[in-house]
């Protein structure tokens, strides 16, 4: 399937494998517009990488409507969203807290959620569309100190098989990609992004695996990939 002309949406598409995402559907020769929290570093990577910015966190249900809405008004349709956004939090269970879990299933669960309740709307009604969330290999099996980051993604898991069962009779295609570790500013408070590694995994991995299974002619869909490092020790 060819990309050309189609308009994608990236969330947290300012940084790391959003970014990356980003670049490869431009180049491919897509519209693309990214969002982000920190207004400045959009902007910046938006002219940098030559696509769209619009400011909106994925925990604001306003944000979301206006997005949409912008989308709506300056490109007059929507052939994918990319469901990147996501942070994370570690703790053992002894020292769990309430408000460390609330605030990351805010934005890896119910963010992701609700960009795709409005991606839903758009893509059953055009009966067609693609909705790529970006999980992680720690939505496949838990490990200590995951409670929060882990249960996080093993929900979105759980709503990609529930999105994929609702979706598919409407052509639109829900696909999961599970990165392992790839060196981004990820948890980072700095935001600042980590180097390359030369046996990691980096953003471009994920990248063609997102076009690789979105140009996949339209009869088929990729429900699940995940990519690891060939030898990361
Ligand atoms: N890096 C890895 O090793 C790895 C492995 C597996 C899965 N993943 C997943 O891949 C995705 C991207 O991670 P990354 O490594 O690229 O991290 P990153 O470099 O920290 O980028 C995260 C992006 O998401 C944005 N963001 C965070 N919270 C947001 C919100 N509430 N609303 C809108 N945007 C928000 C950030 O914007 P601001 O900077 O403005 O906050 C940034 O653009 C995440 O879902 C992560 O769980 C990463």
């Amino acid at each position: 399937m060819n990309l050309k002309d189609n308009t994608y949406i990236v969330t947290g598409g300012s940084s790391g494998l959003g970014k990356a995402m980003a670049v490869s559907l431009k180049n491919e020769g897509a519209k693309v517009v990214i969002t982000g929290r920190d207004q400045s570093k959009l902007d910046t990577v938006a002219s940098e990488i030559g696509v769209q910015g619009f400011h909106a966190d994925v925990n604001n249900d306003a944000d979301i409507e206006a997005l949409y809405g912008w989308v709506k008004d300056n490109f007059g349709k929507l052939d994918g969203l990319i469901n990147n956004a996501g942070i994370g939090d570690w703790a053992e269970l002894d020292q769990m807290s309430r408000e460390k879990m609330k605030n990351v299933f805010e934005t890896n669960v119910f963010g992701a959620t609700m960009m795709a309740s409005h991606a839903a709307r758009i893509f059953k009604d055009q009966k067609y569309g693609d909705i790529v969330n970006i999980a992680s290999t720690a939505s496949l099996k838990g490990y200590k100190m995951g409670s929060i980051y882990a249960a996080s993604k093993f929900a979105l898991r759980g709503l990609s098989q529930c999105w994929q069962a609702e979706l598919r009779p409407y052509n639109v295609r829900v696909i999961q990609i599970n990165p392992s570790e790839v060196p981004t500013a990820f948890a980072k408070v700095d935001r600042v992004e980590k180097p390359l590694e030369d046996n990691k995994l980096t953003p471009k991995e994920i990248a063609d695996t997102m076009v690789a299974a979105l140009k996949m002619d339209r009869r088929g869909f990729i429900p699940e990939v995940s990519v690891f490092a060939t030898n990361p020790f």
